[in-house]
């Protein structure tokens, strides 16, 4: 049923742009481009990280579950995530007193500056503690736990000494949440602990260790918008309430294990209780 209604509703949208002629720089766009052939490599501005046209483009019959499928991925791929990240940074902010306190100090702060006036995209942007506390749930709370890439070409892998040969095709997966809670790049990895992103100390990081959103060309899509949602939800939510955790709030929490994303088992609970 869910997948009928998506066909149904990328079917109708399709067809209303192709009947009257309608253009949007969006997504449905560029792969109505790509379904016909249009798009060609280099046809947009590589800064504005539309990165993937060269691949696109290498698969000439799409059907229309093809096209539904990238979309489809589109909003289950940007839903889920960002529902689960606020819901683990909310647990965190409710154990964690200490960083919710900081963290307000730090919102109270823009909103002194704003003096009554809108809060813009830029002040949220410009928050680093906001910044710190939510790169820290996005290191605990993977919520991809392995990223994957199919090999190009053949290639060897020098592991600790040992060489791995990959093939063309072969598979491989990188695990992103073992290396998120390894000692060796995270020290007390189990710790909520948002200054060890604090900015002079981002420079004792090793490469490549975290793996939220991915890596390289085909990373998160979403990540800005994704981290701009999760920090505006969290200025309005930290502004007009203390989180603090209930009788029924577990932790550590236990995972549950019918998703391949991490998720609390019993659910997130938590009070909210309304600032004066
Ligand atoms: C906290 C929220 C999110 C997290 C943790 C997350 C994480 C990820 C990860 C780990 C990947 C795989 C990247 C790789 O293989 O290197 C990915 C891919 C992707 N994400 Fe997200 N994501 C989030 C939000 C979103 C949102 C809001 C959208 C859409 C608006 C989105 C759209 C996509 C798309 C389209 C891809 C595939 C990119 C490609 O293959 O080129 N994501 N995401």
């Amino acid at each position: 049923m869910t997948t009928d209604f998506m066909r149904e509703a990328v079917r109708i949208v399709i067809e209303q742009r192709e009947k009257n002629n309608v253009v949007r720089p969006d997504l449905i766009h560029l792969l109505m481009q790509a379904r016909d052939q249009k798009l060609k490599f280099g046809d947009f501005d590589r800064e504005s990280e539309v990165n993937t046209v060269e691949e696109v483009s290498y698969t000439p019959n799409w059907t229309h579950d093809d096209f539904v499928s990238q979309c489809a991925v589109f909003v289950f791929g940007g839903l889920d995530t960002v529902t689960n990240i606020a819901s683990f940074m909310a647990h965190e902010l409710a154990i964690n007193q200490h960083v919710q306190v900081k963290l307000r100090e730090e919102i109270e702060s823009i909103l002194n500056d704003r003096d009554g006036q809108s809060v813009t995209y830029e002040d949220i942007h410009s928050m680093v503690y906001l910044d710190q506390v939510l790169t820290e749930t996005l290191r605990k709370w993977p919520q991809a736990i392995f990223i994957d890439r199919v090999c190009t070409k053949p290639y060897d892998l020098n592991v600790d000494g040992r060489v791995i040969s990959l093939k063309q095709g072969d598979t491989i997966w990188i695990p992103a949440l073992p290396m998120h809670r390894d000692p060796r790049y995270f020290s007390d990895p189990e710790v909520f602990d948002p200054d060890r992103f604090a900015p002079d100390r981002r420079d004792d990081l090793g490469d490549f260790v975290l793996m939220a959103f991915g890596i390289g060309p085909r990373l998160c899509l979403g990540n800005r918008f994704a981290l701009m949602e999760i920090k505006t939800m969290f200025f309005w939510l930290l502004t007009k309430f203390e989180l603090t955790r209930s009788d029924k709030t577990q932790h550590p929490p236990k995972l549950g294990k019918s998703l391949m994303i991490p998720e609390v088992k019993d659910g997130y609970w938590l009070n909210l209780k309304l600032r004066k």
